[in-house]
């Protein structure tokens, strides 16, 4: 595996400025989540965004994992504006840049885990023995090569979560993004899968992007970006106390 030990580049992945959200509500009119969100993201770095329930972490991850489109402002993935994309266009540009990391897991409950693992080859005309070649070798990378035949539901949530990060990875994405990905879990299979989560980032260069509302979590990442009412109130180095993010 290629060393890439704290070394961050000056590619960027993710630029977003002055992104505003807002949704139609039911009374009529409209409730903004979010209100000038800016920040860029570099290649290599591990990125928590933090805030409490509601402050509009989701949201902000549904835009930059090109699931939801801005209200206004910009988001460019990787130097391409992708704002104004159809959504046909942001299933491939999802497809093709992003590996995603869910708190539920989302796999098929009735498929294997091998099949599990291969679904995002299969809009990309891999031929067959090409995409279980690589999900095995995912399989492999997250210690779970003997559990290729089972279902989901056969294994433990921490597992469950596994099969969905080689799920993500099994695409080669330079980009993962996590939505609280140790929130169903206990706190020995959490701390797991962050510390493999920052094995993929310093060892392999991967750039992680992590929703979280602990602060001890976003401890694994290199940056954090707190949200508060739909507005970053920090954006920095993890800081060591957390009355820091006071707003
Ligand atoms: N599709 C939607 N339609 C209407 N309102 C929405 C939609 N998605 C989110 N919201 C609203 O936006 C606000 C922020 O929600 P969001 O899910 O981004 O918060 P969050 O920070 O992820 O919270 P949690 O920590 O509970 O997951 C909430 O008030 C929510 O009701
Ligand atoms: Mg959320």
């Amino acid at each position: 595996m290629k060393k890439n030990k704290e070394k961050k580049s000056d590619i960027n992945i993710i630029s977003m400025n002055k992104i505003c959200k807002s949704f139609p509500v039911e009374m009529g009119g409209e409730q903004q989540v979010l209100f000038d969100i800016t920040f860029d993201v570099n290649q290599g770095e591990f990125v928590s965004i933090m805030g409490p329930s509601g402050s509009g972490k989701s949201t902000c991850m549904n835009i930059i994992g090109a699931l939801d489109t801005p209200t206004s402002g910009t988001y460019k993935l990787y130097g391409n504006d992708i704002t104004h994309l159809s959504s046909d266009e942001l299933a491939v540009v999802r497809n093709e840049y992003i590996g995603f990391v869910f708190q539920q897991f989302n796999l098929l409950s009735k498929r294997s885990v091998l099949d599990n693992v291969m679904m995002p080859l299969m809009y990309r005309g891999f031929p067959m023995s090409e995409r279980i070649r690589k999900a095995r070798e995912m399989l492999k990378r997250v210690g779970l090569e003997k559990f290729e035949s089972y279902l989901p539901t056969q294994l433990s949530g921490g597992m469950k979560q596994r099969v969905a990060i080689a799920r993500a990875l099994v695409g080669n994405p330079k980009l993962i993004l996590a939505d609280e990905p140790t929130g169903a879990l206990d706190s020995k299979m959490g701390n797991d899968i962050l510390q493999f989560f920052k094995q993929l980032n310093q060892e392999m260069g991967i750039t992680i992007v992590m929703i979280t509302h602990e602060f001890e979590i976003a401890q694994y990442s290199n940056r954090l970006i707190h949200i508060y009412d739909g507005r970053i109130t920090y954006d920095g180095k993890v800081p060591k106390d957390e009355k820091v993010l006071q707003k």
